[in-house]
């Protein structure tokens, strides 16, 4: 087993697995960037270094048993495990097709079932930390998220099973619930419903978007010892956007 911590960050080519990697990083551990894009993560190892890029769609149960085998032989341990890798699109319920449902579900709840079941053993060895990254899509329902809102609504829920279970090994499990962040992927919704960032901004007292590393600094709180008896939560990091009922309009008029 290798001496230092190892975190692996799914989705951890760009945008909020990107930051991810980078706080781990800085915190001194080495990072395994498990993604779709190999290209891009590979690009990212050879800039950085203390990264190993591994090519995987955690939807599928083959590759994920292959990359956690990597992982094994590699390293021997897993201390974070961020399951963040996700995709999103905006349909209405009657025009989400039974495909886009399954293809949601399969990415952003199954690949976080299958990476945590594969990877669980490397983290007894250390009782290792998780995180899963759902959205305030899955504590909030809005329109056109059938499908994503679902998907994230069962990893919040698939969260406090891996705390039950896995806390017999010293194991943690908890969940970040981001708010709206611009990156790619919000940029496909904002494109299909350009509308949508009005109406997230109407009901956000800090009246912004997030920003990934603000997300990313609360995934590195939740795997480190500072939270050492904090499991089975979901933090939203959302500028508030879950505690807001009506009125933000009326007061900014008035002020
Ligand atoms: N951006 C937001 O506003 C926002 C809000 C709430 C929640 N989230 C969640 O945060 C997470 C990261 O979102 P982001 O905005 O950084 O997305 P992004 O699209 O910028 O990055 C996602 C990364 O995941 C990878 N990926 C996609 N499918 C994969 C698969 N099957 N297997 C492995 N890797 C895969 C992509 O290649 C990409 O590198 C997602 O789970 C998303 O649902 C994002």
């Amino acid at each position: 087993m290798t001496a230092n911590k190892v975190a692996v960050v799914t989705g951890g080519a760009r945008g909020i697995g990107l930051a991810a990697v980078d706080i781990f990083l800085s915190k001194g551990y080495d990072v395994v960037v498990v993604d779709m894009s190999y290209a891009v993560a590979n690009d990212l190892a050879q800039a950085r270094g203390g990264v190993l890029p591994i090519e995987c769609d955690v939807s599928d149960p083959d590759a994920v048993s292959a990359m956690a085998e990597t992982i094994a032989r590699q390293y021997g341990r897993v201390d974070a495990l961020v399951n963040n890798a996700g995709i999103a699109s905006l349909h209405p319920i009657q025009e989400t097709d039974f495909h886009t449902w399954k293809k949601i579900m399969s990415v952003n709840l199954d690949g976080a079932f299958l990476v945590t079941q594969a990877l669980t053993p490397l983290m007894k060895e250390v009782a290792g930390a998780i995180v899963n990254v759902a959205s305030i899509a899955g504590l909030r329902a809005s329109t056109l998220r059938t499908a994503y809102g679902t998907s994230k609504a069962a990893v919040i829920h698939l969260t406090k099973q891996q705390a039950m279970e896995l806390g017999a090994y010293g194991i943690r499990a908890n969940c970040v619930a981001p708010g709206p962040v611009e990156t790619e992927l919000l940029a496909k919704l904002v494109e299909a419903a350009p509308e949508m960032k009005a109406s997230y901004l109407e009901t956000i007292p800090l009246n912004r978007f997030g920003q990934e590393k603000e997300i990313a600094e609360v995934i590195a709180f939740l795997c480190s010892s500072e939270a050492g008896y904090v499991t089975g939560q979901t933090i939203a990091v959302d500028g508030g956007f879950q505690a807001a009922g009506v009125g933000l309009t009326a007061l900014r008029s008035a002020q």
